[in-house]
């Protein structure tokens, strides 16, 4: 793709596609329900997609229509053997969270990816569900293809995540469904709460004390209908191309607010941005509301510590961001972000280098020192979607064009990205 920047400004309204994590669960929540769980605003992304395909494989009725779904749950015994190996393609949180509920089947199962989802990996997982007794084992150790076979009695528990991740806390939380003995995960910083918010609306006990989540052996559980809010980690980059151009004032509808997610809001905050919240409401445990942002002249930041699992996603685009702000931003505490869906450290650096950007990786994270200006690049999204959206946006602000290798990917998370983006587009 093509990009001719002419540093537009951005107005008017928009709602972004469903959140893909709680989307992802959705689907999960809803196949181990026994009944009908009807789903609206369901993230029409390739990972859940995935999702979707990997219960159908396993004898789940699920029904979609434009951006409705239908499941006809089986319960948390009633999956079936699955005829071939399970692909997850390029999602992580479907393969991780997968692996929790296939460790506690009475089947074998195989699961699998794309080329950048077997580079990720999947010992993370494996590891403590085989302390807990599950037999998943990983090629080369760590990584997919990953073969689980079926273990007799689940045990207990207690974990003390070396990461923060949802994905992996989520995992043990699904085969603490299936376990006699508590399962409890230890988080070091607290990471997005979506599973825990949607056992609870399913009314699945779920405990959480602070930094520890904990769970054993559950019930019966029936289907519900789900809304899903739109996705904040979509909204993020509208957010920051209305943040860096003057005279923008974007309105983004019916996002999700949760607050292990709006880290992104906290930090252009901070960096002088001018956002505000309308309309607040709770929907299925999940806070959703509008986010109004205006143009503003941004400064650099230091950005560490617990608020990295909270805008983990975001990164790429607050690089963007920090390249048009006043000053040095710093962001560490972030290694995490070398096993994304690639690794975004080198990879955000090495493009908006291209792009003339003064940004320098750091084992952890990067500095960027604020130009204000950016030069068309031919650049790489090295298959990445937030890659992909933060590269078009850094080419609607450059001085000529800039040449995109793969805007494909960009479907994973936002099949309507550049719909949206010219609709704001002044
Ligand atoms: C996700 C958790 C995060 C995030 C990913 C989605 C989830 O990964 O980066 O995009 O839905 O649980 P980690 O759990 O590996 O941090």
């Amino acid at each position: 793709m093509i990009i001719s920047g002419r540093k537009p400004c951005f107005m008017g309204e928009i709602s972004v596609p469903g959140d893909k994590s709680i989307s992802h669960r959705s689907i999960i929540f809803g196949s181990l329900a026994e009944g009908e769980t009807t789903i609206e605003n369901f993230l029409m992304g390739e990972d859940c997609l995935s999702t979707i395909n990997c219960f159908r494989e396993m004898g789940v009725t699920i029904s979609v229509q434009a951006d409705s779904v239908r499941i006809q749950g089986v319960g948390m015994r009633g999956l079936k053997k699955p005829e071939k190996v399970l692909d997850a393609g390029n999602s992580g949180t479907t393969i991780r969270i997968l692996s929790g509920i296939l460790a506690c089947q009475d089947f074998e199962s195989e699961i699998d990816g794309d080329a950048s989802l077997r580079k990720r990996p999947m010992s993370r997982v494996a590891n403590p569900l085989n302390q807990m007794g599950a037999d998943v084992r990983c090629t080369n150790v760590k990584y997919p293809p990953v073969k689980i076979f079926p273990s007799k009695d689940m045990k207990g528990i207690s974990y003390h995540q070396p990461t923060a991740s949802a994905q992996v806390k989520s995992c043990l939380l699904m085969a603490g469904m299936y376990s006699d003995e508590m399962v409890e995960v230890i988080q070091p910083e607290i990471s997005r709460d979506h599973t825990e918010k949607m056992m609870l609306h399913f009314g699945i006990p779920v405990k959480v004390e602070e930094k520890t989540v904990s769970l054993c052996k559950v019930a019966p559980f029936y289907g519900k209908p789900i809304f899903v809010p739109g996705d904040i980690s979509s909204a993020a980059f509208y957010m920051v191309a209305a943040c860096i151009a003057e005279g923008s004032d974007v309105l983004i509808r019916n996002t999700g607010l949760n607050p292990t997610r709006t880290g992104i809001i906290d930090v252009l905050r901070e960096m002088g941005g001018d956002i505000t919240i309308e309309n607040e409401s709770v929907m299925n445990e999940e806070l959703i509301g509008d986010i109004r942002i205006k143009g503003s002249a941004l400064h650099g930041i230091t950005i560490g510590g617990d608020i990295i699992p909270r805008i983990i996603d975001e990164i790429p685009i607050i690089a963007l961001a920090a390249t048009f702000a006043k000053g040095l931003t710093i962001i560490r505490d972030a290694e995490e972000l070398k096993v994304k869906e690639t690794d975004r450290i080198e990879a955000v650096c090495q493009e908006l280098s291209k792009m003339g950007a003064n940004i320098i990786p750091r084992d952890d994270g990067m500095l960027i020192e604020g130009t204000g200006k950016l030069i068309g690049a031919a650049v790489k999204t090295y298959g990445d979607h937030r890659m992909g959206m933060m590269l078009a946006l850094a080419g609607e602000f450059a001085e000529g064009e800039t040449y995109i290798d793969d805007v494909d990917c960009i479907n994973v998370s936002n099949p309507v990205y550049f719909e949206l983006l010219e609709r704001l587009k002044h």
